[in-house]
């Protein structure tokens, strides 16, 4: 089996990256950086505040939040991925691995796009270059966990071949009195050879 470099060895040889998008713009795609708080504070804060309540474990549009997380990157940790667009940053995108000895090989995905920002790929290319990477971390797996009333998120992860692998049944609340089910959702991502950055996700 031929031996794979390491994930900090990957992201220092494949980026930055220029990508087209879909809509044939152009971002740039980095390793999320230490100085890059005061521009993720930014980006958060085009998040409407009841998404931000609806997708965020965290708050995301605190400094002292973002500062830790910009402060202790480790890629072997949270492999973090950030689109740009001049000094922008336009879409944040993470996969967590485990620190469960049980689940080092399962990473859980989150992912925000700047809204003036979608519907134009930008989500997906940065979905696509985690998975790529996802293996040079570990991985074998990358999951999402998304309520059935989040229909474009659903859409979303079916488009990037996330396939549905259960249902934990009234496990989501919308704050108003909705309840619903959460959708397990995984992608399986190969560790055997060496990956193609950017190439299919
Ligand atoms: C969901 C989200 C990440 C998609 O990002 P995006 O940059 O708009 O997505 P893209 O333009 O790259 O779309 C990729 C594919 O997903 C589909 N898609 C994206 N958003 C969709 C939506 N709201 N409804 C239906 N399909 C959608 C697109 O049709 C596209 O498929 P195609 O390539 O065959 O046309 C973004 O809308 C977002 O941040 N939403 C709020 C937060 C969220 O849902 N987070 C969970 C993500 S797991």
């Amino acid at each position: 089996m031929q031996t794979l470099r390491s994930i900090e060895q990957v992201l220092a040889e494949e980026y930055p990256q220029t990508v087209t998008t879909r809509d044939g713009g152009a971002v740039l795609l980095r390793p999320l950086q230490r100085n890059d708080q005061e521009a993720l504070i930014r980006m958060f804060r085009t998040i409407p505040s009841q998404e931000q309540g609806r997708f965020f474990r965290d708050p995301v549009t605190d400094p002292v939040v973002v500062a830790e997380w910009c402060n202790s990157i480790d890629p072997t940790s949270v492999l973090a991925i950030v689109a740009l667009d001049g000094e922008r940053i336009v879409a944040d995108g993470t996969v967590h691995c485990s620190s469960s000895q049980m689940k080092h090989h399962v990473g859980a995905l989150r992912l925000s796009v700047d809204p003036a920002y979608r519907g134009r790929g930008v989500g997906g290319v940065v979905v696509a270059h985690l998975l790529d990477l996802a293996p040079y971390a570990g991985l074998e797996w990358v999951d999402a966990e998304v309520s059935t009333n989040e229909v474009g998120a659903l859409r979303f992860l079916e488009q990037m071949r996330f396939e549905r692998h259960g249902v934990l049944p009234d496990h989501a609340q919308d704050g108003l009195g909705g309840v619903f089910d959460v959708v397990l959702m995984a992608r399986h991502v190969g560790r055997e050879i060496e990956r193609d950055i950017g190439g299919q996700g």
